[in-house]
């Protein structure tokens, strides 16, 4: 009996264990509004379709994306060994106020990491690879591998680009540098099969796709460091990783919402409208209580997590000249979605979309917004009103996200960081420099450019 129950529990928590990718859809799911609901549903739409295309192709028949880093084809497979080889290298507890110091570490790191590239790939054989899955056939290179490999060069890619973490002074004053070869080319096929413009990785290859199935990270930029460090490390990456999951609800409700609409079903839309709302005020709080300390420590986050996520460098061939920021939020599908559902007015320009959101996410983005109907509500029908007011609670929970985003992004932004000019990772280096208060008050054009955000939020 007693060891039954014994057996019950290693099963019960080994299936815990294992569900780690799972826990959110689980638990309060409604009806009809999970990822399986949704593959399942025999309809014909372009907003059903576009986030179909986008769970089958880059999703890697998931959401998030799936993506598994054992599997490279074995021309690909030294990228992964490099950056293992390279990460006990990259990260420092405290680091040199000494700019020269600095500029001797930045350079062995980025030879060291040149000279093993140049060993261990074999370039010619890594084109080929790439070149037969740019050709159309996936059989030796499956999706979620393909994604952990996006995940693995961005992520050497930022290792090289900055060359320690926390980043240091003179990384920033770098405004061109010139990257391996052998970084190049793979991104060149990567920034083609996403449709990115950017030299630089995003929320979704930095972040996302860098957990591995247990939802470990396969590319540490804090190896060797303490536990807060890491630990913050982990939770930052797996907040955008879990919000995207918990998402899947709302992406269904919003879809089915549109097609409720279309078939003059409003009593249904209302109800899908009601899960939506219900499923983002959920996810807004687990994102409240996530981006806060102890789960994110805002010294550790600040100094060696954040930085390194940045770029801050312009491109010879643009003309004029466009710097590159690296990952923000903003880079979320969660909110590009919701934001184009409701009708409010998008965050990015077309060119800034292209930089750093891949082609499938800009498609269910731009769909949602072409079907979005808020404008098409009559003020005389009783129904239109009650759509519009479910549809204003959803805009609530956005504004109330908004409000308490800009707060904490400053507070996050101004935490001491002596060994740098004051930075965010999408807008890289601002105006003034030094001792906290005026940290602060460098961050103000944020804080100016949250708010007004915050005020289009309607
Ligand atoms: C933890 C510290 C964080 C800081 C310091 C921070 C900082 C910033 C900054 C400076 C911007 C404006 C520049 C840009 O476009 O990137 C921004 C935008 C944005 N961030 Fe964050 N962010 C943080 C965390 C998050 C998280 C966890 C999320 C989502 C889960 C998020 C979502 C967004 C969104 C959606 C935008 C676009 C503006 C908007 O829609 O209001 N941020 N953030
Ligand atoms: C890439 O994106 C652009 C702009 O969004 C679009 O016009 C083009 O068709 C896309 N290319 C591919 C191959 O999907």
């Amino acid at each position: 009996m007693i060891l039954t129950l014994f057996a019950v529990v290693v099963v019960l928590v080994l299936v815990a264990f294992v569900r780690y990718h799972f826990q959110d859809d689980s638990k309060s799911r409604s009806p009809g509004i999970g990822l399986e609901d949704l593959k399942a549903l025999n309809i014909k739409h372009d907003v059903h379709s576009a986030f179909m295309t986008l769970v089958n192709d880059e999703g890697a028949g998931s959401w998030p994306p799936r993506a598994t880093h054992d599997g490279f084809p074995p021309a690909l497979r030294p990228y992964r060994q490099i950056y293992a080889a390279m990460a006990p290298f990259l990260a420092t507890a405290n680091p040199s106020l000494d700019d020269e110091y600095n500029r001797i570490r930045c350079q062995e790191f980025r030879s060291r990491m040149q000279a093993l590239l140049t060993e261990k790939v074999d370039i010619q054989a890594a084109r080929s690879t790439l070149e037969i899955v740019q050709s159309g056939n996936w059989d030796a290179f499956p999706r979620d591998a393909y994604n952990g490999f996006y995940s693995c060069i961005a992520c050497l890619r930022h290792a090289y680009r900055w060359a320690t973490n926390p980043v240091v002074k003179v990384a920033q004053d770098e405004k061109k540098l010139c990257f391996p070869f052998e970084l190049d080319m793979p991104w060149s096929y990567l920034q083609r099969r996403f449709n990115i413009t950017s030299p630089c990785g995003n929320v979704m290859s930095n972040a996302i796709c860098n957990l591995d199935p247990q939802g470990q990270i396969v590319y540490p930029i804090n190896e060797g460091m303490s536990d807060v460090v890491r630990s913050t490390e982990l939770a930052w990456c797996r907040l955008f990783y879990d919000m995207e999951s918990m998402a899947i609800p709302i992406y269904c409700a919003m879809i089915q919402a549109i097609i409720a609409f279309e078939r003059g079903d409003k009593n249904l839309c209302l109800t899908y409208i009601n899960t939506g709302f219900i499923n983002l005020r959920r996810v807004m709080q687990f994102v409240y209580e996530k981006m806060n300390d102890p789960n994110i420590a805002r010294a550790a986050w600040v100094r060696h997590v954040s930085g390194i996520h940045s770029w801050g460098l312009t491109l010879e061939t643009d003309d004029p000249p466009v710097e590159y920021g690296g990952l923000s939020g903003s880079q979320a599908l969660l909110f590009m979605a919701v934001d184009a559902f409701l009708g409010i007015n998008r965050y990015h320009s077309d060119s800034e979309l292209k930089m750093d959101v891949s082609g499938n996410m800009r498609d269910v983005a731009a769909t949602f917004r072409r079907y979005s109907f808020r404008k098409q509500l009559s003020e005389k029908s009783e129904y239109d009103i009650a759509i519009e007011n479910s549809l204003k609670r959803m805009v609530n929970q956005l504004r109330s996200f908004r409000a308490v985003h800009k707060v904490r992004a400053v507070r996050y932004l101004s935490a001491p960081a002596p060994e740098r000019l004051p930075m965010t990772a999408a807008l890289s280096v601002l105006p003034s420099q030094g001792e906290e208060k005026l940290a602060v008050e460098s961050y103000k054009s944020i804080d100016g450019m949250l708010t007004k955000r915050l005020n289009e939020t309607v």
